[in-house]
C-alpha cells in the first residue's frame, strides 16, 4: 500500500469497466477509458480532460468515484495503474484535489479554511498566492479581519461565488497532480472564470497536472485536449472540441441548443 511518505503518482487515473448500481436505480457503466493520462517524461503537457453532459448523466458520481467516496460495484478505478482503495486516503488527498458543486466551508478563518488539511502549516505567502489564483485575494484582502476573518458556520457569511473561490484556493495550495473540479467555478464572476480558465490552459502548471474538468459552460472546455460527453452513466462520444463538432453528434448538439457556447464549428 502506497505511504504517504511515497513519491508522487504520475496521475493516470483510468476507469476499466467502471460501474455503479445506484439501489437498482440508476447504472452507471463506463467502459474501459483512461481519463487521465499525463505523458511522460513531464515536460509534455498533462491532459485536461473535460467531461460534459446533461444534468444527472453521471458526471458528479464519476467525480465522487475517483476520489475513493463510492466503491464501484463492477470494475475498478486505477491510479497508475493500481486500484484506488489501495492507497491510504491521506496519500491520495495529498495528490488528488477536488472541488465540488457546493463547496463546504468550516466556521474558521479564511486562513484555515485554506490551509485545511495540511500537514504543513503553509506560509501567508503560499495562502495568498493560492487565492490569488483562485480569484479570492481580492475580497479578502478588502475585509478590515482579512485572512483572520471568520467565514461564518459552513461559510454561510459568503456568497456562493466566494465559497467557491475560497475551495479553489484550497484544492491549488496542495499543488495537485490530479485536480478534479465539479462545476467549480459556476457562481464565479467573469474575471474569475477567465482566470481559472487561463490557470488550466496557460499556467506553467499545465505541464505538472492533469485535471479533470466538469462543467456546463461548454466554452471553457473548447481547449481541453481531451472531451468526454456522459449521458445515462455512459460516455457516448469522446474527442476534442474540433472532432465533435465535426461528428454533428450529442456534444455538437449540446453546443448549439439555446444556452450552450454557441462556439462557431
Ligand atoms: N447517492 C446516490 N444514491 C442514489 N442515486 C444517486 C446518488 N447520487 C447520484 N445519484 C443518481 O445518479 C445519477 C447521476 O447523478 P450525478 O449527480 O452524478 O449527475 P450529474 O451529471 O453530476 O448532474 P448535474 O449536471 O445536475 O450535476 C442521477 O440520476 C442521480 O439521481
Ligand atoms: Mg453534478
Amino acid at each position: 500500500m502506497a505511504s504517504s511518505g511515497s513519491p508522487a503518482p504520475c496521475g493516470r487515473l483510468c476507469l476499466s469497466q467502471a460501474s455503479l448500481a445506484w439501489l437498482g436505480a440508476t447504472l452507471l457503466l463506463l467502459a474501459d477509458c483512461v481519463l487521465l493520462r499525463p505523458a511522460l517524461p513531464r515536460i509534455f503537457s498533462l491532459l485536461v480532460t473535460a467531461l460534459v453532459g446533461p444534468n444527472g448523466s453521471g458526471k458528479s458520481t464519476v467525480a465522487a468515484l475517483l476520489q475513493n467516496l463510492y466503491q464501484p460495484t463492477g470494475g475498478q478505478l486505477l491510479l497508475d495503474g493500481k486500484p484506488l482503495p489501495q492507497y491510504e486516503h491521506h496519500y491520495l488527498h495529498q495528490w488528488v484535489a477536488a472541488v465540488g458543486q457546493e463547496p463546504q466551508l468550516f466556521g474558521r478563518s479564511f486562513q484555515e479554511n485554506i490551509a485545511y488539511g495540511l500537514i504543513q502549516k503553509p506560509t501567508m505567502e503560499k495562502v495568498i498566492a493560492a487565492a490569488m489564483k483562485a480569484g479570492a485575494h481580492s475580497f479578502i484582502s478588502e475585509l478590515p479581519q482579512g485572512y483572520d476573518t471568520e467565514v461564518g458556520e459552513a461559510g454561510n457569511q459568503l456568497s456562493g461565488g466566494q465559497r467557491q473561490a475560497v475551495a479553489l484556493a484550497r484544492a491549488l495550495i496542495r499543488n495537485p497532480y490530479v485536480l478534479i473540479l465539479d462545476d467549480a467555478t459556476s457562481a464565479l464572476d467573469a474575471n474569475s472564470q477567465l482566470r481559472v480558465e487561463q490557470l488550466l490552459y496557460e499556467s506553467p502548471e499545465r505541464y505538472s497536472r492533469s485535471v479533470l474538468l466538469i462543467t456546463q459552460r461548454l466554452s471553457s472546455v473548447e481547449q481541453a485536449d481531451h472531451i468526454l460527453f456522459l449521458d445515462g452513466g455512459t460516455i457516448c462520444e469522446a474527442g476534442t472540441h474540433q472532432q465533435l463538432m465535426k461528428n454533428k453528434g450529442r456534444y455538437w448538439a449540446m453546443v448549439q441548443a439555446p444556452g450552450g457556447s454557441g462556439a462557431p464549428e
